[in-house]
Parts: C-alpha cells; structure tokens; sequence
C-alpha cells in the first residue's frame, strides 16, 4: 500500500491542484489531500470550508481523501505510513521555495521522497491567491476553479464586502 500526501492551504483548490490530485492519484494506492491550518496565511475559508470544497472536487477518484492537519508536515506523513509528498511545480519562480522546503523535510524524515509534478500547463499561471485576487475584484474565475468553489468565492466576495 504506497500512500502519497498532497498537502496544501488550498485556500481555496483550484484546477491546477485537481489536476496535480488526478495525476498522484494513477501512481500511488492512496492520496491523502492534507488541508492545513496556515492561520498565519490568514485564509479566506475556514479548515472546514476548505475541506468540503475539496472532499467535493475529488468524490470521484476512488484513492483519494481529504484530511485536514497541524503540526510538521514530516510528522503527519509518518503518521499517516505515508512514503512520499506531493508538491506541484508550475514554474520555476516556485523552485527556490519549493527546494528548500523539500530538502528540510528530507532531513527532518528521510524516508519520506518529495515528489514535484507539473500540473496542464494550461495551469502553469493559476494559483489561489490570483484567483482571489481576480474574484475579488469582480473577474470571471469560472475555468480555473470547479463550479463550487467559483459559488463559494462569489459568496465569500459579497461577505467581505458587506
Ligand atoms: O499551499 P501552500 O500554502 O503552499 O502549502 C504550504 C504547506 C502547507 C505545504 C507548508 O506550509 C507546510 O508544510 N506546513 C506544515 C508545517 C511544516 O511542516 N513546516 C515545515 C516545512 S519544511
């Protein structure tokens, strides 16, 4: 049983890390999608919201679930008996973080691989910041998020304005 953890903010899921879910999901027997905390992100949608929104996007890939968690990464993943870590790369202005934060949790586990996979490069520019930035300031985020998360960002623009 090789399990893979994806972990993100998700704040909220986009295209590009369903299409990174869908990928992991063909290599590994299970994909845990670990949603954290990151408070000090101060994000839009609370943990739960988080996860529903993205329980709902991977219902149908059958190794797939959605946990939330806190703490280390590296001490989740062990935990979880998981061998590797998901990370997505889209560009290389992701690199440096990425690298570092890959060779940190090597050291602190080295059992556990980070694996990076490139999401469509229809993607490659998407990211849940600009896709609150863009909601927020009244773009059509419709073809980079699933239509549920487009409803919950609508919504979650009228509440901050309100
Ligand atoms: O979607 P994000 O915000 O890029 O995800 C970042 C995340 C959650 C993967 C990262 O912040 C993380 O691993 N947090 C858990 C705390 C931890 O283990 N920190 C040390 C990382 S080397």
């Amino acid at each position: 049983m090789r399990t893979a953890i994806y972990p993100g903010s998700f704040d909220p899921l986009t295209n590009g890390h369903l299409d990174v879910i869908e990928r992991a999901a063909k290599l590994f027997d299970r994909v845990i999608v670990a949603v954290a905390h990151n408070e000090e992100k101060h994000p839009w949608f609370t943990v739960d919201q988080r996860l529903a929104m993205t329980r709902r996007a991977v219902r149908a890939l059958k190794p797939v679930r959605v946990t939330a968690f806190e703490g280390l990464l590296v001490d989740f993943a062990r935990n979880q008996k998981a061998c590797a870590i998901i990370r997505g790369l889209r560009a290389v202005s992701d690199f440096e973080f990425e690298f570092q934060m890959a060779l940190m949790n090597r050291r602190l586990e080295g059992r556990i691989e980070t694996i990076f996979m490139m999401p469509r490069e229809a993607y490659t520019f998407v990211s849940s910041r600009l896709v609150k930035e863009v909601a927020r300031l009244g773009g059509d985020v419709g073809e980079f998020v699933p239509s549920h998360v487009d409803v919950a960002l609508r919504k979650q623009v009228k509440n901050r304005r309100d």
